[in-house]
This record gives structure tokens, sequence and C-alpha cells, in this order.
């Protein structure tokens, strides 16, 4: 999907996957060392304001200035500030060993991209930082609740990601079905796949 796809979508008053944190990203938020957090395609900023509010420095990076403009937006009717960046991921590069986390939320890319990004992410974690992740597993083409359910090949299996996330250790990982209820665009049961993986 293209920027202007996106832009397209976030085009609306409402937040499309809604203000509050994705659930999994709360529920794995004690889990963050001290330090700068990257949210790549973070969309609206629900989860970069999230973390904002829990003290860290977040950058948050997605291709739609549109849906950034109402990240910042986010940020400042919760008193907190939060960095953007307006960039395709094909173009830009993740800085080795710089992050304490790096947090990827219903972030789907074809197969290709989505090697390269994991493995830059898993390498651009210092020493503890952890990488965050949910997204739609194979399963989901059967719920049809959200999701690039008509480009399977952009969703993706615990497996997979064990074969991207060199160098990581996973101490969360597994699919699992739960009640996705994150705005408009994303509502009702799902087929998921969700992954706290740290450097050592
Ligand atoms: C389903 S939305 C999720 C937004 C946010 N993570 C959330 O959970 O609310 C997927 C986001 O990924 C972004 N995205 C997809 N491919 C991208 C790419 N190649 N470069 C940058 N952003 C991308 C889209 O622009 C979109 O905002």
């Amino acid at each position: 999907m293209n920027p202007q796809f996106w832009d397209n979508r976030y085009a609306t008053e409402d937040f499309v996957y809604g203000t509050a944190p994705n659930d999994f990203l709360r529920q794995c938020a004690n889990y963050i060392p001290d330090g700068p957090v990257l949210c790549l395609g973070e969309g609206e900023g629900r989860n970069a304001v999230y973390l904002a509010t829990r003290g860290y420095n977040v950058t948050a990076l997605d291709q739609s200035a549109v849906g950034l403009a109402k990240a910042e937006k986010l940020a400042a009717e919760h008193g907190v500030s939060i960095t953007t960046v307006a960039t395709r991921l094909e173009e830009y590069p993740i800085d080795p060993e710089a992050w304490s986390a790096i947090v990827a939320i219903f972030l789907h890319l074809p197969p290709f991209l989505r090697r390269e990004v994991h493995a830059a992410a898993a390498a651009g974690l210092h020493s503890g930082g952890v990488f965050i992740l949910e997204a739609y597993a194979p399963g989901q083409v059967q719920h049809r609740t959200g999701g690039p359910v008509t480009n399977p090949e952009m969703l993706m299996s615990l497996d997979q990601l064990h074969g991207d996330l060199i160098g990581l250790e996973m101490e969360i990982g597994r699919e699992v079905e739960r009640d996705v209820i994150e705005g408009k665009g994303h509502t009702g049961r799902a087929a998921v796949v969700q992954v706290l993986a740290r450097r050592g």
C-alpha cells in the first residue's frame, strides 16, 4: 500500500485505529528499558503517545504525513511530545544499537521488505533492548476483521518471525486468537502473532 492510500484512509476526524494503545503493547510496556523508542508504521500515533506518557523519548515513523499530523495532535492533547518522521521504511536506515525498543504494531509489509526491516530492527536494538510486534497471522483469512487478508503473503507466522529476528531471544512468541477492538479499522475476533524479543 502506498502513502496515498494511507493518507486517504487517515483523512478523517476519527482515529481509524482508535486513540488507546494496542493491547499487546500495553502488556509489554513494563519490559522496555529506559531510553529511546522507535515505533515503525505508527500511523495516527496511539502507541507512540502511550509510550511518551510513560516517559519514553519516542520517535514515530510512518509513510503517511496525514497520519503523523494526527499523531502530533494526539500527543499535544496528552501533554507530551513525540518526534515524527514521514518516510517509507524502504528509505529509512535504522541506526544499529541505537534503540531501547522498536515497536511494530499491525505493520504488514511485502515479505522481502518485512525480512529486511525486521533484521534491521533486531540490529537496531542496544543490549537489553526489546522488539515488540503484533500482527495478523495467516489464520486471519478466516476472520476478515482487519489486516491485508486479500494479500495473504503480507500476513506473518511465528516461524517466519523466528527467521526474521536474527540475534534476538524470544521472551514471548505466540500465535493466538483474540478479540481485537482497536478502532473501526480493527474490530472483531482475529488471528494474531505476538512477539516480545530481546537483544542479549
Ligand atoms: C494498519 S496501520 C497500523 C498503524 C499503527 N501501528 C497502529 O497500530 O495504530 C499500518 C501503518 O503502516 C504504515 N506503513 C506500511 N508500509 C509502510 C512502509 N513501507 N513505510 C512506512 N510506513 C508503512 C502505513 O502507512 C500505516 O500507517
